[in-house]
């Protein structure tokens, strides 16, 4: 079919049909703690997709609509079928909200199922039947490669491209030594770090001594143990005595859930002007403490040791710009066979410190004459400004004196050692290995530096990018870098098992071609007109990541161990950016005056670039291609970025799949909106006779049903409400994109956002439809809008732009409801107020009920305070919206001690204020419990405690107003369904710990946070 019409192609498995509930099950499933597959595992990329929709993306993408369902589901890794893999998901969910254990109903996770030849077989014969030939599959944007990993694995013919040559260099790892060399590369790996650490043993052992340490454990701590890792603050000099004291936002070294709690204890020296530390635990005894002592650093201000008070932020700013911001030692994690033990310094560990600076001293003038340790200058941008703001200028600046000293004998180490590497093991075999030992300091780099803190609650030292930026760290750990298991030990075994654990994971035993590019996706000079099948991509989400400017952090070490075999990727000081399609406002600052003109600048630079790689996609792909877009954003204006830059580019839209790749259990803590989901966008090159469309009414009422219609589907498909709101945008684009240009009927251009708003509206219509079935006639916007706020958010905090999404459909903004004393938002963050919250000390008197009503006027005595007049109380005589005076209902209903005492008291207030069954408080009242999130409705939840109000409401509704209300019985696990399943089998399970969270030192990143 190459060259063929739009019309002539046929339909893909992607635009007729996908199971996508069940790979959101399969998404969320990857992300739990300790179970991450390893490509995550491997090193440190931002952003990641999940395999399960990664490989759904690609497989759907290449097949006919018509493939047999039970091939598919099987390759796309599910335990039984996607129906199976939904109902066993339903089971943990139910069994986690009743607080009920079960036996773990699923399969091994969807990334590691076996992939069967006959199942390949079935699918590339398929394929070739639709496309002539094993169709070949692009990621112009790879990342960290989930997408050309999973077109790899199902024996594909793969081309990874990417800018960045950080994310190259983990490519190069990721997708072609798993598949040439497989598990024998660990092997030769491990042999050779061994070297490699002994090497490094013998040159730094001493600068980590063993200081004895009897004397503080007792009797039982003979001999002494080893230090694990050596935890410091920041220190600052005190603005009134000059000494230097330190800022610990927490004391505590170890804080686990159910076991002691365990501090350091400042103990100072006020006329010598020092302080040191005494470990002590929490509990109820006569050696311990009552409670940790207080903490000397908070939201960048501090406290002094000397003097109690109170450190500005500028100062604390300001000294660190004058390198005055010093590291003191103040905790020791050691290795016991019992565990974890912690003591105080001892000076041996002081001596060892001072020695450590001394030696590199000695040492850091021909390191640096041989370009071994990164002196680069950090450049000013979105997320380096924070480090340059803590006087961190240069990269070799986030490292303590000892820190660079190891890392500088890592690298010349490793160095000495390749020529006997490649002697031994040959070039391909030995450069492969060299890579993974780097990557090796990379993972030290990740967790032994200025930036990486101890994190107590889990008793293991963080990760620089527990989020996405540089963010200041006021304690930090270092590692024991020879200790056996720890150190570089442990750095060495996480790498070369990241890479053990890839090349283990099944594939289709016929290898198909893979190709890694580097450059950028504008440009892909290799690729010749119309010459691809299929591209999947992930691009960036707008200003989410900023790639290059956190990856230049591993840059500058991958540069020094991989750039002789890599320089056409590491030549540059730093990371390439101009071509990156990101918006980042810092790099049109230049010349700018105001901060939302850099920002817009950088915005029109972002969708430039992105019209630019769909462009050039679309130059490279067959004109019956495929190009499929994930996505992950609740940002309206990245989404009309997206579809803006695809329908310039040529495309049309023709499928949408959201995807939901967070778990439906942190949604039901409901304190926090963290909602988030994939969604798969497919579209085609648009036909060359598109033409113009008119945003007439008819095109307007095709976006809307459009977008109810599958706000409607994934509802029952069980998506959340967000991902039912976002996942509408796609068929609405449909519609949209069918043409190269929208005009209105006087010829003006209609942008994509006028179309989204439509889509929005609908969707937000629509549920207030489902909420309220007699309708909301006479509730005010703000009240329909909180209403919206906790359908479709389902949370009390949520953010800015998610809230924003909504307000279109009620005529309001965000801002207009905090304005009515609804919401409080601080920066991004918005949050609910609850009825308490908002209960006035005292009821309105008369003439302030007069200014409630009216407003002020002249002459009308003292005037209310605008705060409180927005507030409630129980006994005002009057409530300016429905909204107050169900809040207030509510509050009567808890003051009189609920039950009967409450409803009589309720009864009297709604008699009072003409409150009745079918009105609109009480309309109001029932939509708000259709929309209440599960945590509010349960009894002795924290959410239900915060917001009491729920339960009040739906308390009274029947007795008062003699409408039921909804039922909110836990049902807790289906029996049936859990006999059901456990007879159909349970594979091997991977998973026991399912419902139990636990830290894992290889957990690389965060859940990616949307802006
Ligand atoms: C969302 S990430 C891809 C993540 C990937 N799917 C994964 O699972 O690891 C987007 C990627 O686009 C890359 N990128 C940004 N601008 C680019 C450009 N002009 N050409 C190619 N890649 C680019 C970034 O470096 C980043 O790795």
């Amino acid at each position: 079919m190459e060259g063929g019409t739009g019309a002539a192609r046929p339909r893909l498995l992607i635009e007729d049909w996908l199971p996508a509930t069940a790979i959101g099950v399969e998404c969320i499933r990857e992300r739990s703690t300790g179970q991450q597959p390893p490509d995550k595992r491997f090193h440190v990329w931002w952003a990641r997709r999940p395999l399960a929709a990664s490989r759904a993306a690609v497989l759907a993408s290449v097949l006919p609509a018509d493939f047999p369902r039970d091939v598919f589901e099987r390759l796309l890794g599910f335990y039984g079928s996607a129906d199976r893999v939904v109902k066993a998901e339903q089971l943990l969910v139910d069994a986690r909200a009743s607080a009920k254990k079960i036996k773990n109903p699923h399969g091994s996770r969807a990334f590691r199922a076996p992939i069967h030849a006959k199942d390949i077989a079935v699918a590339h014969a398929a394929a070739k039947r639709i496309w002539g030939h094993l169709p070949t599959v692009l990621d112009p944007m790879a990342g960290g490669g989930s997408i050309p990993l999973e077109s790899a694995r199902l024996g594909l013919p793969t081309l990874a491209n990417e800018y960045n040559p950080v994310a190259c260099s983990v490519l190069e790892a990721t997708l072609d030594y798993p598949f040439r060399f497989g598990p024998k590369l660990a092997d030769v790996a491990r042999r050779w770090g061994a070297v490699w650490r002994k090497r490094f043993v013998e040159r730094m052992d001493q600068f980590f001594p063993t200081p004895e340490s009897a004397a503080l454990l007792g009797e039982d701590a003979a001999p002494s143990p080893p230090p694990l890792c050596y935890i410091f603050a920041r220190t600052v000099p005190c603005p009134t005595t000059r000494h230097q004291t330190p800022l610990v936002p927490d004391w505590h070294l170890l804080k686990q859930k159910g076991g002691i709690a365990v501090v350091a204890n400042p103990v100072v020296d006020k006329p010598a002007g020092t302080w040191t530390t005494e470990i002590r635990s929490i509990e109820v005894g006569s050696d311990a403490l009552a409670a940790a002592p207080l903490r000397t650093y908070s939201k960048g201000k501090g406290i002094s040791l000397f003097t109690g008070e109170a450190i500005p932020a500028e100062w604390i700013k300001a000294q660190a710009q004058q390198g005055k911001l010093g590291s003191a030692l103040y905790a020791v994690a050691l290795k016991t066979p019992k565990g974890l033990r912690f003591r105080p310094p001892l000076p041996g560990d002081l001596e060892a410190l001072e020695s450590a600076d001394t030696q590199l001293a000695q040492w850091r003038g021909g390191w640096e004459a041989k370009n071994l340790i990164p002196t680069e200058i950090i450049p000013d941008g979105a997320k380096t400004r924070e480090l340059m703001q803590r006087g961190i200028k240069r990269w070799v600046d986030m490292f303590s004196s000892r820190q660079l000293l190891g890392f500088g004998v890592m690298m010349e180490e490793l160095h000495t050692l390749r020529p006997s590497i490649i002697a031994k093991e040959g070039e391909e075999l030995g450069e492969a290995v060299l890579h993974l030992l780097a990557f090796a300091i990379d993972k030290m780099a990740n967790r032994n530096c200025k930036s990486a803190t101890w994190i107590c609650q889990a008793g293991i030292v963080g990760q620089v990018f527990q989020r996405h930026d540089f963010s200041f760290k006021a304690t930090y750990s270092e590692f024991a870098a020879c200790v056996a298991g720890g150190g570089l030990a442990w750095a060495i075994e996480s790498a070369i098992d990241g890479y053990e654990e890839l090349s283990k994971l099944p594939h289709a035993v016929a290898r198909a071609s893979t190709e890694l590019t580097q450059g950028s996706a504008t440009s892909l000079i290799s690729l010749a007109d119309h010459s691809l099948d299929a591209i999947v991509v992930d691009p960036p989400y707008s200003d989410n990541v900023q790639y290059s400017e956190l990856a230049d952090f591993f840059y500058v070490w991958l540069k020094r161990s991989q750039g002789y075999r890599r320089p056409e990727w590491f030549s540059s000081v730093l990371c390439e950016n101009s071509e990156e399609a990101v918006k980042n406002d810092s790099r049109f600052r230049v010349g700018v005056k105001k901060a939302k003109d850099a920002a817009a600048a950088a915005q029109v630079h972002y969708q430039r670039l992105m019209t630019q790689v769909f462009s050039e996609a679309r130059r490279v792909l067959r004109t019956d291609g495929v190009l499929t877009v994930m996505f992950t954003h609740k940002k309206q204006e990245a989404w009309e970025a997206l579809f803006a830059s695809l329908i310039e580019a040529g495309f049309t839209i023709t499928a949408t799949w959201p995807v939901m790749t967070e778990g439906a259990h942190s949604l039901h803590q409901a304190k926090k909106n963290a909602a988030q989901s994939t969604v798969i966008l497919v579209s085609r090159v648009r036909a060359a006779s598109a033409g113009i469309g008119y945003f007439d009414a008819r095109m307007q009422s095709e976006i809307k049903a459009a977008a109810e219609r599958t706000a409607e589907r994934l509802a029952t498909e069980g998506l959340n409400p967000v991902d039912q709101l976002v996942g509408s945008f796609g068929p609405a684009m449909e519609v949209f994109s069918a043409h190269d240009q929208v005009k209105t009927d006087t010829g003006e251009t209609v942008a994509v956002g006028q179309a989204i708003d439509i889509a929005a509206d609908a969707v937000a219509n629509w549920r207030i439809r489902q909420l309220a079935k007699g309708g909301l006639a006479g509730v005010e916007p703000e009240a329909q809008f909180a209403l919206l706020c906790w359908a479709t958010l389902r949370a009390a905090e949520f953010r800015f732009n998610e809230a924003k999404l909504l307000g279109h459909a009620v005529g309001m903004d965000v801002g207009t409801l905090e304005h009515a004393g609804l919401i409080t938002r601080k920066a991004d963050k918005v949050n609910i107020l609850s009825a308490a919250a908002r209960r006035r000390e005292t009821p309105l008197r008369e003439e302030e009920a007069q200014q409630v009503l009216f407003g002020w006027t002249q002459g009308g005595g003292k005037r209310l305070k605008r705060a409180d007049a927005l507030k409630i109380h129980p006994r005002d005589p009057v409530f300016r919206t429905h909204l107050d005076r169900a809040q207030a209902l509510a509050l009567v209903y808890s003051d009189a001690g609920g039950d009967a005492a409450g409803i009589g008291a309720a009864k009297g207030f709604s008699a009072r204020h003409g409150i009745k069954t079918g009105d609109a408080t009480v309309r109001l009242i029932e939509a708000l419990l259709q929309a209440a999130p599960p945590a509010v409705r349960r009894e002795k939840s924290e959410m239900a405690g915060k917001f009491p109000e729920f339960r009040a409401w739906h308390a009274m509704l029947q007795p008062m107003f003699g409408t039921s209300p909804p039922d909110w019985m836990e049902k807790g696990p289906d029996q049936h369904m859990l006999d059901l399943l456990s007879r159909s089998g349970t594979a091997p399970e991977d998973d026991a710990a399912e419902g139990i969270e636990q830290a894992d030192e290889d957990d690389e990143e965060e859940d990616e946070e949307e802006e």
